[in-house]
């Protein structure tokens, strides 16, 4: 059977298709416990969140299903604060700042990390995922001390592999179609810009864990490639936001499903951090000042009021819109109705290249 594989049965799932975990409110109770009682792996994207309130939505998931899920959290950075440069990104930012008819804010960051991992222990979440890099050992340690499943993430085969090393359950392959941030941590982002296609198979031969091929792949078609590349799994996230489930502001649900394959851009100027997202007037216009802005997470803390102001205000054009590069495959439905039409649409498929061979 296409859906039992060495990563269905490592994380007890029915079907080896995960929806990621998607930070800024895009993955609410509703849709990750959605995706679980239809037999896949929903993921509550935390990476922003505060603990307490990370605590009551996993209750609250655990309210909605029995199944097993995700809790996706971001490995923390601390760059230097240096108050020059977060003045310079400021004035930067400020006809933003005036259109929008807002503050500016000094890019203080609040520290959530260690917090949030002994609210996921207390929880007894049974998987934990994690981006931006591999958490320290005494981190994996406590985690696996309270059987919780980790999933890692990987733009190479060298973080695959050191991912693997790390003590990590799975690992996703994220390729470079994929929409958000990149999880690239061991070289500079513009030499780990490997398509899924490339990046699936060479992981694959050089890592024994399960590998979860993750960008661009949006329906049947993609993950019975991945599945053909090797990957035990996949992970969306693009094809989920547009969900009725999903918290995603509605621009940015309408932008995915109005666009076109050509219309996302890799950027760091809303967060310090690339991520692939539609090209828009925020990007285009802060693209020029881009190796001056400060670091993740600094530079996404200076522009989370013009992104919350955008969408509240209906401006579009200075939102974060991200998405992956398959935006044309996008649909409205239901979590769980795009779920029962890619498990059906693949066993067609199978069945039709069986038969026709
Ligand atoms: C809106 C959005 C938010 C995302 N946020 C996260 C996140 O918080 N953590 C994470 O590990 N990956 C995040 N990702 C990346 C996904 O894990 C995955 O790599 C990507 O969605 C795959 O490509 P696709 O969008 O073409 O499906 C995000 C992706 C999108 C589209």
């Amino acid at each position: 059977m296409w859906n039992q594989t060495k990563l269905t049965e490592t994380l007890d799932i029915k079907f080896p298709i995960i929806q990621a975990g998607m930070a800024g409110g895009v993955t609410t109770s509703e849709i990750v416990a959605s995706v679980s009682n239809a037999g896949a792996l929903g993921s509550l994207g935390a990476g922003y969140m505060d603990p307490k309130e990370m605590q009551t939505l996993i209750q609250d998931i655990k309210q909605k299903t029995k199944h097993p899920f995700a809790v996706n959290v971001f490995v923390p950075e601390t760059p230097k604060h240096n108050p020059e440069q977060i003045e310079k990104a400021n004035k930067l930012l400020q006809p933003f700042l005036n259109d929008l008819a807002i503050k500016a804010n000094d890019g203080e960051v609040p520290r959530v990390f260690e917090q949030q991992i002994d609210k996921i222990i207390e929880e007894q979440v049974p998987i934990c995922s994690f981006t931006f890099g591999i958490p320290s050992k005494p981190v994996i340690d406590k985690l696996k001390e309270h059987h919780i499943l980790l999933v890692g993430t990987a733009t190479t085969v060298k973080e695959a592999i050191l991912n693997e090393e790390a003590g990590m359950d799975a690992v996703v392959a994220q390729g470079s179609e994929a929409g958000g941030h990149r999880g690239t941590f061991d070289r500079p982002f513009e030499n780990s810009m490997i398509g899924t296609m490339s990046l699936v198979p060479q992981t694959v031969d050089h890592v024994s864990i399960p590998v979860i091929a993750a960008g661009g792949i949006m329906d049947a078609r993609g993950v019975i490639a991945a599945l053909m590349l090797g990957a035990q799994g996949v992970q969306m996230g693009t094809a989920f936001v547009t969900s009725e489930e999903s918290g995603a502001k509605k621009q940015h649900k309408e932008a995915i499903t109005t666009s076109t394959e050509d219309a996302t851009t890799v950027t760091t100027t809303f967060s310090g951090k690339p991520a692939r997202g539609i090209d828009n007037q925020f990007i285009q216009e802060m693209r020029q000042h881009e190796n001056i802005l400060p670091d993740y997470p600094i530079q996404n803390t200076l522009t989370k009021g013009i992104r919350k102001a955008a969408a509240e205000q209906n401006k579009p054009h200075y939102m974060s819109l991200w998405a992956g590069q398959s935006p044309l495959l996008s649909q409205k439905t239901s979590a769980t109705d795009l779920l029962l039409s890619i498990i059906k649409d693949t066993e067609v498929i199978l069945t039709t290249f069986n038969n026709d061979s």
